[in-house]
């Protein structure tokens, strides 16, 4: 793999990381479970995929990753919170997550609820506080907050559950709208928020968007597919997962060969949507390619 791809996503982790380090710093939350619950999930890596996407795009766009970072953060709380939840009996009941025990293994089911409405509740301090910045700050914030609600990760969410063991005859339909919502919204935003902190025409906002939608298929398909290949210590979560829990996700509908060639076809969208973007989005179009082969 390309060494200055490897280099810059060290350098977007490590600038996330002390932003995050320096937010919570400041935050002490009460009583004591409470704070090691929130800060086993939020502290404890992930790939931090969402904020590399949202400084990358900054930085194409000439912008300064101090300008978005805390956005960053209340994207990424907002992403770790829908994890905790998701890992719950009532959802997808996973003992594991990022290579340890899932919240609630290790704090129980209450704690682990309180541990992600903290998270969700923080991120829309966070968010709100970015609305002093002016209005093109506002609009982002209502962009993320809208994205990753009842319009968006909820909504996909939901549908996911209830799909799962519905015995409806659910389809491609679907399954596209669960993906659109649980995962892509999210990733739309990590993309659109600096181009509308910046005040960007339309046009770009819009080409990122639909480049943010089709990166989200990519990651989600690669995620089912990685459910049945993938290895266990690289992923850090239960395999078989959405076998066992009959889950409409990609693999269970089409396959895998299927499913391999419509990631295939996705990859090729995002790249299709980078090249009518006007800036240089070579580390972007390493990062599609990145996520296609990954294997965590
Ligand atoms: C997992 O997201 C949930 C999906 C949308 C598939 P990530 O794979 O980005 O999880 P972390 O943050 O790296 O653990
Ligand atoms: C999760 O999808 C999407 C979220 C919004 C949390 P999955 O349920 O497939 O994610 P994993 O496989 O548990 O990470
Ligand atoms: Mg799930
Ligand atoms: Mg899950
Ligand atoms: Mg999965």
């Amino acid at each position: 793999m390309d060494t200055n791809f490897q280099q810059k996503t060290e350098q977007y982790r490590a600038a996330f990381e002390e932003a995050l380090a320096h937010y919570m710093q400041g935050a002490r939350f009460r009583p004591a479970v409470l704070d090691a619950s929130v800060r086993y999930s939020l502290e404890n890596g992930g790939k931090r995929i969402r904020p590399a996407l949202m400084f990358a795009v900054t930085q194409m766009l000439g912008g300064k990753i101090a300008d978005v970072e805390e956005f960053a953060v209340a994207l990424e709380m907002i992403h770790t919170y829908s994890l905790i939840h998701d890992d719950l009996p009532a959802m997808d009941n996973d003992d594991f997550r990022r290579g340890r025990p899932s919240n609630h293994k290790q704090f129980g089911e209450g704690q682990a609820i309180l541990a992600g409405d903290a998270l969700l509740n923080e991120a829309y301090d966070i968010c709100i506080r970015q609305c002093y910045n002016g209005k093109t700050y506002i609009d982002a914030a209502a962009l993320l907050c809208g994205n990753a609600g009842g319009r968006g990760m909820v909504a996909g969410q939901a549908a996911d559950l209830y799909y799962q063991l519905s015995g409806e005859n659910a389809g491609r339909t679907e399954a596209e709208f669960i993906v659109l919502n649980k995962t892509a919204k999210m990733i739309v935003s990590a993309v659109t928020v600096p181009a509308v902190v910046y005040g960007a025409d339309e046009n770009i906002v819009g080409i990122l968007s639909e480049f943010g939608k089709n990166l989200g298929f990519l990651f989600q398909i690669t995620d089912d597919i990685l459910d049945v290949t993938g290895d266990f210590a690289k992923l850090g979560k239960t395999l078989g997962k959405d076998a066992a829990e009959e889950k409409l996700s990609y693999v269970q509908l089409f396959g895998l060969d299927k499913s391999n060639e419509m990631a295939d076809n996705y990859r090729d969208l995002c790249l299709r949507f980078l090249a009518q973007l006007p800036y240089d989005a070579a580390y972007l179009e390493e990062m599609v390619r990145a996520i296609r082969a990954r294997q965590s």
